[in-house]
């Protein structure tokens, strides 16, 4: 792997010329035709990666449909991040043979995190040729030379190439929402977690200049975006690359300074870089929700050793301490993986003790799935998946009892929501948002929509609050 590159914008423009080129193209064909589908599978970072693409599709001449059936190009955003991500892309990709052989003029693309991995490009290069685009995280920057090429002269491309990685400022972005708004602020993870696939497939660690965050952050800001997510996989760790190195407390308070009335939150942190000053930033930037998602993945100081995560149980429940003393109300999330190569049952049973002793909001919960080429791929897994299963089914009936403690706990209060979404249930037909990010169910009309209303909390299961706006 060389080292990180920074994409000019001399060659920005050159892609945007790509764009161009393919826009005159395709101004020949039937204007039904000019329809682009993109499919995301996996995390933030990944929608993040395809509203870039969309952007790019847009700057094309493309319009956007959820058809395959009527999609001139289909897009599809992979995720490697378990095996069970991978199935689903493989089978969705196979059965777009049968939609290709009735609309033989379609451009199939494969994109993201799945795709960068040698034994998956080599399955789809010799076993999915109605693929016709396969690139990594890596070259997302260049898709429309790539589309161009492919237009221009048949063939297939790869373009998986292993790499440190690279920054490129200024590719268009067509997004999702236009209340709630990712902006990543880094790319790629230098730690290496016994079980991780993605510092292999998103290459090194590398934070965007702070000035073109501020810079997008403020026009999100100026466009009406009220919750704004800072995303990375490590955000902890930001700034330490730059020219000029700063910290992500650093960043979060200058992001604070934006005037404006939105949200801010970031994520992930790691717990070994999570320090008191961020948590005293997040204390006093009034902008900053009071939330904070830290995984913690297993409660065994052995485990955790194993796993490379570089803290203790001791230290994070430490942290966790410092954080409620500064912010009492703080809702917290957490990572957890059951069954890591060798984790006991008595080991596992110090995971459910740090469940009760930190009284979570929310976990995301998964079971370990052995990734190709990592360090845990090839440690012993005496475990049974029946085991592995009721242990599973253990943390999480004990997580759902906690939930709904939780959430009960909020009945009779009153909170300055942001009302984010519309539903179609008849008693309430809107979603809002606690300042930490709970789910409200809220009895109301659309005018709301993308305001922040002072909601009344009248009740609540384990997934979610129901209330009334005050
Ligand atoms: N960068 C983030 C998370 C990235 S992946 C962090 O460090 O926390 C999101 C979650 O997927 C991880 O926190 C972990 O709990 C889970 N995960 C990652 N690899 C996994 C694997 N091989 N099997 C099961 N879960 C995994
Ligand atoms: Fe994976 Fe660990 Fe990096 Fe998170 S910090 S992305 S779990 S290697
Ligand atoms: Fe995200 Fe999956 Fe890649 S979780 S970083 S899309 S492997």
């Amino acid at each position: 792997m060389d080292r990180t590159t920074v994409i000019s914008s001399a060659e920005v423009q050159a892609q945007l010329a790509h764009c161009r080129a393919v826009a005159q193209l395709a101004a020949q064909w039937p204007e039904e035709t000019r329809l682009a589908f993109v499919d995301t599978y996996g995390c933030q970072q990944n929608e993040a990666d395809s509203e870039r693409i969309r952007g790019y599709l847009k700057q094309m001449g493309f319009g956007f449909t959820d058809d395959e059936e009527r999609a001139r190009i289909i897009v599809i955003n992979t995720c490697a991040i378990r095996e069970h991500a991978e199935q689903r892309v493989f089978g969705n990709v196979g059965a777009l043979v049968h939609v290709k052989r009735r609309h033989p003029e379609q451009l199939i693309c494969l994109c993201g995190c799945m795709v960068q991995q040698p034994h998956a490009a080599k399955k789809l290069r010799e076993s999915y040729r109605h693929v016709d685009l396969v690139f990594g995280p890596h070259a997302l920057w260049k898709f429309p030379e790539m589309v161009h090429a492919l237009l221009t002269q048949r063939g297939r491309t790869f373009s998986v190439e292993d790499e440190a990685g690279s920054i490129a400022e200024g590719i268009p972005v067509v997004r999702q929402d236009s209340i709630r708004a990712w902006v990543s602020i880094m790319y790629g993870c230098n730690n290496f977690c016994a079980y991780c696939i993605v510092p292999y497939v998103r290459g090194r660690e590398r934070s965007r200049r702070p000035e073109d965050i501020l810079a997008e952050v403020r026009q999100l800001v100026e466009e009406g975006y009220k919750d704004i997510t800072l995303l990375g996989q490590n955000v902890n760790s930001y700034g330490k690359d730059l020219e000029k190195p700063m910290d992500f407390s650093a960043l979060l308070e200058q992001v604070n300074a934006i005037p404006g009335d939105f949200l801010i939150r970031f994520m992930t942190s790691h717990p070994k870089d999570a320090t008191q000053k961020l948590f005293e930033t997040m204390a006093r930037c009034e902008k900053v929700a009071p939330v904070l998602h830290l995984p913690f993945q297993a409660g065994n100081d052995r485990v955790l050793k194993v796993m490379n995560r570089r803290h203790t149980r001791a230290e994070y429940l430490e942290k966790i301490k410092a954080l409620k003393a500064l912010i009492p109300d703080i809702v917290l999330t957490s990572d957890i993986i059951v069954g890591f190569p060798g984790e006991t049952a008595e080991e596992f049973e110090d995971t459910l003790k740090v469940l009760e002793e930190v009284r979570f909001d929310a976990l995301f919960t998964f079971i370990y799935s052995p990734r190709h080429g990592t360090p845990a791929a090839s440690m012993d897994d005496p475990m049974s998946r029946e085991e592995k299963l009721a242990n599973f089914n253990r943390l999480t009936a004990l997580q759902d009892a906690i939930s709904e403690e939780k959430h009960a706990a909020y009945t009779g209060k009153t909170l300055r929501c942001l009302i984010d979404g519309l539903s179609d249930d008849a008693r309430y037909g809107l979603t809002a948002r606690t300042p930490g990010n709970r789910l409200v169910r809220v009895a109301g009309d659309p005018s709301a929509l993308g305001q922040f209303r002072e909601v009344k909390i009248t009740g609540s299961n384990k997934w979610s609050l129901f209330g009334e706006l005050a």
